[in-house]
């Protein structure tokens, strides 16, 4: 791979003695890179990712090596280096914290234990000494960090990377701890993958032949396209209504969760796709699939495959977190009602979005309701459900289809007035579109 002088000076640990962190960053990212044949590196000024090693199980296993502070952690685990650094500088580029594994404010409720809980506390204020601004959250394109079209980034989180690259037009591949936590350093990022115009064209169609009226229905046709076309980028053909920030939300996360999908085009309403020509570029679609209403009541039964029993345990909303529309729109629900006292109600949001609720008295409708807001983290994320819970519901296909795996549960998937509604009567009655 190719190095420019500012990137070679990093690679040679800009003439300075000893563990370099930068250093270690660069040769990480060059290791990473031809592996993958990226012929250079690509500037960066927009990395999202998480910190690796805030868990106990990382600290305990490289305190054996000999790495006893954060920065000798950090370098081992995050940099994936075989020295420890005994300083990590600052972050040379805007980095932004993805969603983490507890919630500070509702650690016991959660069932963190206090020695994890201060062990994540500790990694915090880690990332926020180095310049890492602490959205704490899987959408950090509702959250303050929107980077414009033709941006290259380096994100971390598959619904965030396919947001990124089909709503917005800027441009990242789905990267992990270690390439961010470089990116985070040296500002650079291999250039392969969606960073080049020749990997961002369709490569199958998709033509819907239903209504696109709710929420619900993106969530079902993004579990339906990510079935289709697993990793290849999808086109989507046939659709009139303009879909918001929330819908785009729920189906590039469903679609990243039963496929692989990091990229899809909408024709005449993504922005790398004002015409289907231009969707495809030089390709043909490989194969075309349709989704009328006999596919979306097959993918709806594929979802609620896992939901059997309808006495509520649990209702979980905010996957990926909601956005302060969502939170309004939920409090409206719940305004006046109480949830049934066979059911929790926990919803999940960014911080800084429940610092707004709390300020426009959504939290305390919902408080009032009996349900909780909660940040940083999600149900999946921190494998936590209220406790004796057995069965689930989530306005969610993304989570719908993972919480059974990772917790047990049984869980159900429907719109969210089905999933406030079960959390009133305790009872499950959603239905199929
Ligand atoms: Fe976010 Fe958790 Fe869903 S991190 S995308 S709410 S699985």
């Amino acid at each position: 791979m190719k190095l420019n002088a500012e990137e070679q000076a990093m690679r040679d640990g800009d003439g300075k003695p000893g563990a370099d962190a930068r250093q270690m960053a660069m040769d990480l990212l060059v290791r990473y890179g031809e592996a993958l044949d990226a012929e250079r590196l690509v500037d960066t000024n927009n990395v999202a990712g998480t910190s690796g090693s805030s868990s106990i199980f990382i600290r305990d296993f490289y305190a054996k090596e000999g790495a006893l502070t954060r920065d000798q952690l950090f370098s081992r685990f995050d940099l994936d280096s075989d020295q420890a650094a005994d300083e990590i500088p600052n972050a040379r580029t805007f980095t932004c914290h993805l969603q983490t594994r507890i919630d500070p404010a509702h650690g016991e409720m959660m069932g963190t234990p206090k020695d994890t809980l201060d062990f994540h506390l500790e990694s915090q204020n880690h990332s926020a000494s180095l310049g890492v601004q602490l959205l704490n959250t899987c959408t950090p394109y509702a959250n303050g960090n929107v980077p414009v079209m033709g941006e290259h980034c380096a994100w971390m989180e598959s619904s965030a990377v396919v947001y990124c690259n089909s709503v917005l037009g800027a441009r990242t591949n789905t990267e992990g701890c270690e390439s961010t936590a470089s990116a985070m350093l040296t500002g650079k990022i291999p250039y392969w993958g969606f960073h080049l115009d020749e990997n961002r064209f369709g490569r199958h169609q998709i033509d819907v032949d239903v209504e696109m009226d709710s929420v619900m229905d993106w969530g079902m046709l993004g579990y339906f396209t990510g079935d289709a076309v697993e990793e290849e980028i999808p086109v989507l053909t046939g659709i009139k209504n303009p879909a918001s920030l929330i819908r785009h939300k729920h189906f590039g996360a469903a679609g990243a969760s039963s496929g692989g999908v990091e990229m899809y085009h909408v024709v005449g309403q993504t922005p790398e796709a004002a015409t289907i020509e231009q969707a495809f570029g030089p390709n043909k679609p490989a194969e075309i699939f349709r989704y009328g209403t006999e596919e979306r009541r097959r993918t709806y039964e594929t979802i609620n495959a896992n939901g059997h029993s309808d006495d509520m345990d649990y209702v979980m909303l905010g996957c990926p977190h909601y956005t302060i529309e969502q939170i309004w729109e939920a409090s409206k629900l719940l305004a006046g009602k109480r949830i049934h006292d066979n059911c929790a109600l926990w919803i999940f949001t960014a911080r800084g979005v429940k610092d707004v609720s709390d300020k426009n008295g959504y939290t305390k409708i919902i408080e009032d309701a009996g349900g909780v807001i909660m940040t940083d983290t999600c149900s999946a994320m921190s494998a936590a459900v209220p406790k004796g819970t057995k069965v689930a519901a989530t306005d969610s296909a993304k989570q719908t289809h993972y919480l059974p795996a990772i917790t047990g549960v049984e869980a159900w998937f429907g719109s969210t007035e089905d999933c406030v509604n079960a959390a009133v009567t305790g009872k499950w009655k959603g239905e199929a579109p």
